[in-house]
């Protein structure tokens, strides 16, 4: 079995190494310019137009959760893949549980004013906050699929109010859910916090502009660690100078890195971190991959096959 390899930054020993432990047929060869050998599978993140084209691929994984940049050189390039090479991506694979400190981390920030008090010990001053009641504190999570229900759950243990928007309606164990387009507002009314956990398709894109931000009560926090496209930055920045947001903190942008002129940087209630939300973590991601493969070889149909239609 031969097995293409593409990364712009992974380390390619590393991943060599555990593809040949975990799948000792495998050839794994890093793709290079010219290359048009055979292969029966390709592991890839941004991979050049020319990697790919043409190949009858009995499938290709994508090294992250999220599709958007191949699914994006795909429009671009429609024969960068043939219609018939089924595309995977990776579910949590470690993801779920790095969203999950992301998440909880910040949404208790937030909740203790540990950022309020931050501000006050600067001016050394002691004044004790209003505390913000938990019973109102509800934390709104869009998009609820492998890494949103994750998220929600994590919150329901600190006995957050949790909701969650998506397409399909969800039945998660104490989490209130919505669904499609017509239920965003009532979604939006009671979300004292909005995490952000869609993925960028060409209906999400954009989402986070002003008409929803001006749903959201008064005071909202915001995190992003979807995709910075998501975002609508001048809106985002609007709402947050004009106090209708109390913070974001976003992860992810459009492009990256983000630029060194960016008015995010140095905004006093933006907070900032460099796509770090949730990596791929190798040892999870390969054995996914094998255990999927395994599976294809076998007839089976793995999980994580993405929706090219609908974009993830
Ligand atoms: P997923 O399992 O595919 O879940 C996507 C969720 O979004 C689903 O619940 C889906 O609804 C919902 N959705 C999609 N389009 C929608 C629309 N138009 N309207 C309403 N809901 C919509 O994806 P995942 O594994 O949880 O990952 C989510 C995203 O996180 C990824 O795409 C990626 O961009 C991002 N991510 C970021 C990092 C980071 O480091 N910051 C790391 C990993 C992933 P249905 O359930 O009804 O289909
Ligand atoms: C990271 O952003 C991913 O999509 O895995």
């Amino acid at each position: 079995m031969d097995i293409l390899f593409w990364h712009p930054s992974f380390d390619v020993r590393e991943w060599s190494e555990l593809l040949a432990r975990a799948l000792p047929q495998a050839r794994v060869r890093v793709w290079q310019p010219g290359d048009e050998g055979h292969a029966d599978y390709a592991l890839v993140w941004q991979p050049p137009v020319e990697m790919l084209q043409g190949r009858k691929l009995k499938g290709v994984f994508v090294l992250g959760a999220g599709v958007d940049a191949i699914l994006e050189r795909l429009r671009a390039h429609p024969g960068m893949l043939r219609e018939d090479v089924p595309l995977f991506r990776l579910e949590d694979t470690g993801m779920a549980q790095q969203m999950q400190e992301y998440a909880v981390s910040q949404v208790l920030r937030w909740f203790r004013r540990f950022d309020d008090y931050q501000a006050l010990q600067a001016q050394a001053q002691w004044q004790p906050l209003e505390e913000y009641p938990r019973e109102t504190f509800t934390v709104g999570i869009l998009g609820a699929g492998v890494l949103g229900a994750k998220v929600a759950a994590s919150l329901r243990a600190w006995d957050f109010p949790v909701r969650c928007w998506s397409r399909s309606l969800k039945n998660y164990p104490g989490v209130e859910s919505f669904a499609g387009n017509e239920q965003l507002p009532a979604f939006l009314s009671g979300c004292r916090v909005l995490i952000n956990l869609l993925p960028s398709t060409p209906d999400t894109v954009g989402i986070i502009n002003t008409a929803l931000l001006s749903q959201l009560p008064q005071g909202a926090y915001v995190l992003n660690v979807a995709r910075g496209a998501h975002v609508v930055v001048a809106d985002l920045l609007a709402a947050l100078d004009c106090g209708k947001l109390s913070r974001a903190t976003l992860d992810v942008f459009s492009p990256e890195p983000l630029a060194p002129d960016s008015p995010l940087w140095a905004h006093p209630r933006v907070a900032i971190t460099p796509h770090v939300g949730a990596v791929t973590r190798p040892p999870q991601a390969v054995e996914w991959i094998a255990t999927a493969i395994g599976q294809l070889e076998q007839g089976a149909q793995p999980g994580g096959l993405v929706d090219r239609q609908r974009g993830y």
